[in-house]
């Protein structure tokens, strides 16, 4: 099949089984990672959101449950937050998505991406939310903190945050960030403890924020970055 020949020389964020026996060579194979988030087993008749998708391995999870899904994500790369010092002096010319694109058509999928940052993510744009899904996404931004507002906008119900945290900003009994944008490699702002992420998505218009789980994610290629997995509630 030759949308399956395509995904062969595509490079892949996440691990997807297109069909049987075709799977995706990701850096993130996240399928045994699923039930650590909480994702609702049956989804039929809610409105979900995915914030931040890439290839598109939750926003197809939640499809798969039953719900009508809508996926953010930033086609072009000058659009992502960068440390100035690490923002490339070049971008490439081509949209990013071909991944998810492919995925979506392969598989059949409903899911709708539509190219905007969480930043400018307005109900008005988008309608509400039954449940709105944010993986691994807010420790790569600038402002972490209007992320969650924004989220906080368009979800009436259900919020699942799952972020990698700092244990020793951890060990303090304020809610603490370290700053990481100084560093040569740095893709993160500000590394926030539990307790900080916590106290963001409550500021930020949540209620009954709850520590659903902590784990550890493992890349392909043998890194291991902890993850704290966060529940928030808004009004129906
Ligand atoms: C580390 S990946 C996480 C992918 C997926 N959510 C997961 O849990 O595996 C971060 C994703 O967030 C997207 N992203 C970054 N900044 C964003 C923004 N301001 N608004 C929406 N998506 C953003 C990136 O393009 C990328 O696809």
């Amino acid at each position: 099949m030759e949308l399956l020949e395509r995904a062969k020389q595509q490079p892949w964020y996440h691990t997807l089984e297109l069909a049987p026996g075709h799977v995706t060579p990701g850096w993130f194979d996240l399928r045994d990672s699923v039930g650590r988030y909480g994702l609702p087993e049956d989804m039929t008749g809610m409105r979900a959101l995915e914030v931040g998708t890439w290839d598109g391995f939750w926003a197809f999870e939640m499809e798969k449950r039953g719900a009508e899904v809508v996926a953010l994500d930033l086609d072009d790369e000058r659009d992502l937050d960068w440390p100035p010092r690490r923002r490339p002096a070049t971008f490439p010319d081509k949209p990013r998505g071909d991944g998810f694109r492919l995925a979506k058509e392969i598989l059949g999928s409903s899911v709708e991406r539509v190219n905007c940052s969480i930043y400018h993510a307005t109900p008005e744009e988008l309608g509400t939310f039954d449940l709105v899904f944010c993986g691994s996404v807010l420790i790569h931004l600038r402002d972490q903190l209007l992320a969650y507002e924004r989220m906080a906008g368009l979800c009436r119900g259900l919020c699942i945050s799952a972020e990698e945290y700092s244990r020793t900003a951890g060990l303090s009994p304020w809610a603490m960030s370290r700053y990481h944008a100084d560093r040569d490699s740095a893709v993160v702002f500000w590394m926030p403890s539990r307790k900080t992420w916590k106290r963001m998505m409550w500021t930020a218009g949540f209620d009954d924020v709850t520590e659903h789980g902590r784990f550890t994610m493992k890349t392909t290629d043998g890194h291991d970055i902890r993850h704290v997995v966060l529940h928030g509630r808004r009004p129906a």
